[in-house]
């Protein structure tokens, strides 16, 4: 296979955040830009049919298909907070009930915690070395509003947990500003008295309001359904598939389990902190990944460090599996876009675009293209064309690549 990369500035949207078209109800870590899929949907004249996304994290791609006139879309992640997310943006739900319960929420909170006694008779959840996250007071007001947030009609009640989550991280004794979980320094542990109560309900507001003015109006009578297991295959079902997979393993790359184990912890997820093992890459492998091109880079690494091949090898496993059941899903003539990044490892770069363009053409797909863009808005030299040599590098990082394949008319599956 003769494979090519473009470099296409016209993707780069220098300058532009997610929040530039939909703002953000809650942090996630590598979101995908929905302008990307926006603008490749146009070039693909994408307007119709089921969608979906295997790896749907908060879902941009959900985003993209209401901005291109999708009806049907379809998302998976086994992430709960990432599910709780999504679904909290992309479902319709009744607006004055949403108001009422706010105000229904705001009523009860604070009458209940009129009486001191009543907070201390409220539990938090049993979660391993909690105090060493939470202060006392913090845990037991945390402990209130899941409480009351529990008797808010179900399906309205994802906008709430959104908030809560966002406040539970924000309350905890973890550095705010990152994706791992680090504690604050002890000195700073002493002067961190939050205002649960208040974080919440102006977290509420945003939450809501956001939802009203940038998220309700677009959804119309669209269907979007949105499940936390694993993408399960259904074969030739699906027009077209737009996702942004992980980089890599999630204990080495983006922590999607250790960012969310708080939230998933208070939502009641008995295996919050496993989900890292659970994500692609996550178990571990006694061989080298040993097919297709990957395999030269892999043994590469495996020269330097034969522990770290096994770990790569375990997430191109993965990938390849998921790419099997994702080709079956598509229809004949149907379309995948993979918006993905190259990871470094021991100094080599590892071509997982070009992967993932092997394994769908391995699986009765024509690669179409790939675009190259750059991340952030600084440009910067470029060296153009992969030599594909093992352990030489294309331009380092700051790089995504929109790979774009073809399900062959003629295919088997
Ligand atoms: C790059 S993120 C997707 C981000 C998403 N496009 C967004 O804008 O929020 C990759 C997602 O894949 C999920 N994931 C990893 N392995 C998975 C698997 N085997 N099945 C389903 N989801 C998985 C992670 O939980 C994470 O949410």
């Amino acid at each position: 296979m003769k494979y090519q990369i473009i470099r296409n500035e016209k993707y780069d949207f220098a300058g532009q955040s997610y929040a530039s078209i939909y703002p953000n109800l809650h942090k996630y870590p590598a979101t995908m830009l929905p302008q990307i899929g926006i603008e490749l949907f146009k070039e693909l004249n994408l307007k119709q049919g089921k969608m979906l996304d295997p790896y749907c994290g908060s879902g941009s791609s959900f985003a993209v298909g209401l901005e291109s006139g999708l009806q049907e879309m379809y998302g998976y992640d086994i992430n709960p907070l990432a599910v709780l997310i999504s679904k909290a943006k992309f479902t319709k739900v009744d607006l004055e009930k949403v108001k009422s319960a706010k105000q229904y929420l705001r009523n009860e909170v604070f009458d209940f915690i009129k009486d001191e006694e009543n907070l201390r008779s409220v539990k938090p959840p049993d979660i391993y070395n909690i105090d060493f996250w939470f202060s006392k007071q913090v845990l037991q007001r945390l402990a209130v509003l899941k409480n009351f947030i529990e008797k808010i009609d179900h399906n309205i009640q994802g906008l709430f947990l959104v908030a809560l989550s966002e406040t539970i991280r924000d309350c905890s004794y973890t550095r705010n500003n990152e994706f791992k979980l680090y504690r604050m320094k002890s000195e700073d542990v002493l002067n961190f008295n939050p205002d649960v109560f208040g974080v919440y309900f102006e977290k509420l507001n945003k939450v809501s309001d956001i939802y009203q003015y940038c998220y309700y109006p677009k959804i119309n009578g669209a269907k979007i359904e949105i499940n936390y297991n694993a993408f399960p295959a259904k074969e030739n079902y699906f027009d077209v598939v737009l996702t942004s997979p992980p980089y890599g393993d999630s204990k080495t790359t983006v922590a999607y389990g250790q960012f969310s184990m708080f939230s998933n912890e208070w939502l009641g997820i008995g295996y919050a902190r496993q989900i890292d093992n659970y994500l692609m890459g996550g178990k571990k492998v006694k061989e080298i990944y040993n097919e297709g091109l990957i395999a030269d880079y892999i043994w590469e690494i495996e020269k330097i460090s034969p522990k770290r091949a096994l770990e790569i090898s375990s997430f191109y496993e993965d990938l390849n599996y998921s790419i099997e059941d994702v080709a079956k899903s598509v229809k004949k003539g149907g379309k995948i876009i993979y918006v993905v990044g190259n990871r470094r490892v021991k100094d080599v770069q590892l071509p997982t675009d070009q992967f993932i363009a092997e394994k769908f053409e391995a699986n009765g797909f024509s690669h179409l293209f790939t675009y190259e863009r750059l991340l952030g808005s600084k440009s910067m030299p470029l060296k153009n064309s992969p030599s594909n040599k093992v352990g030489e590098s294309r331009a380092t990082m700051n790089k995504e690549y929109l790979v774009v394949c073809e399900k062959n008319k003629q295919s088997k599956n």
